[in-house]
């Protein structure tokens, strides 16, 4: 998601870093502080300023809640919750700086639960709750925060599940899943594209009015059964 979010906002002319444990500009791992801090001030040692943060960065746990480890826990919330949260703290005062915004990817598991979630579940729901304090906190100062809530889509992370639940055979997952969608045939995974087309909205000018929102994107899953 992150390579096709970069990939969009640099098409519409944006200088863009991307940090991750391997394969970036900024090589970080948000799951430490020092990292995050490190990772923002890279940024702005290499560009000046900082007007967007997307904080894409996830990690996938799943397993009934009586064989959690702390180990899965640790991990999941470390990445997912306490990596977002900390790549906030540090990007804020340059967002304040530009009047910029900021979009945490978060979940449609960030709004409902899923069985075998529970994890995964708190560390969205974080995300979201996250999204919602610092929106607040931060609308005095003109800066945006919102959240992206995604139901599967094609991408790396989706290929374990895929693995899981169809056999191996990401098809017979897309099966299983439409069985469960209401929009069922119509519905499919979701492009990294069409994730990356509502952040280049989210952080564009057309989105002015818009803080403190967590945005579904997930075929109509969460609005109800
Ligand atoms: N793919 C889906 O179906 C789906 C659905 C809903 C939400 N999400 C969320 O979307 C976001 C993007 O997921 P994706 O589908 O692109 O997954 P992905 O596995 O393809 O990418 C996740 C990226 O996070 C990076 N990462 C993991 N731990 C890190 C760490 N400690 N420090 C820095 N980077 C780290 C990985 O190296 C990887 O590049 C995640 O937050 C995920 O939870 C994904």
């Amino acid at each position: 998601m992150g390579t096709a979010i970069r990939a969009r906002l640099q098409a519409r002319g944006d200088t863009v870093v991307s940090a991750d444990l391997h394969d970036a500009d900024v090589i970080a791992d948000v799951t430490v502080v020092a990292e995050c801090e490190r990772m923002v001030a890279e940024t702005l040692a290499l560009h000046g300023n900082l007007d967007i943060l997307v904080c894409a960065a996830g990690v996938w746990v799943e397993g009934p809640t009586w064989q959690t480890t702390e180990d899965e826990w640790d991990r999941t919330i470390d990445v997912n919750l306490k990596g977002a949260f900390f790549s906030c703290r540090y990007a804020i005062p340059h967002l304040m700086a530009t009047e910029g915004c900021a979009v945490l990817i978060s979940s449609d598991y960030g709004l409902v639960g899923g069985p075998g979630a529970a994890v995964y579940n708190a560390s969205k729901f974080g995300v979201n709750g996250i999204t919602r304090s610092l929106a607040l906190e931060l609308a005095p100062h003109g800066v945006r925060v919102n959240s992206v809530c995604p139901a599967d889509v094609d991408t790396p992370m989706l290929a374990g599940q895929a693995r899981d639940y169809g056999n191996g055979d990401p098809q017979g997952y897309l099966a299983k899943l439409r069985a469960t969608l209401p929009q069922a045939e119509r519905s499919r995974f979701i492009r990294p594209d069409e994730i990356a087309a509502l952040v280049a909205f989210l952080t564009s000018d057309e989105a002015t009015p818009i803080t403190g929102a967590c945005i579904p994107i997930e075929w109509g899953v969460t609005a109800g059964y």
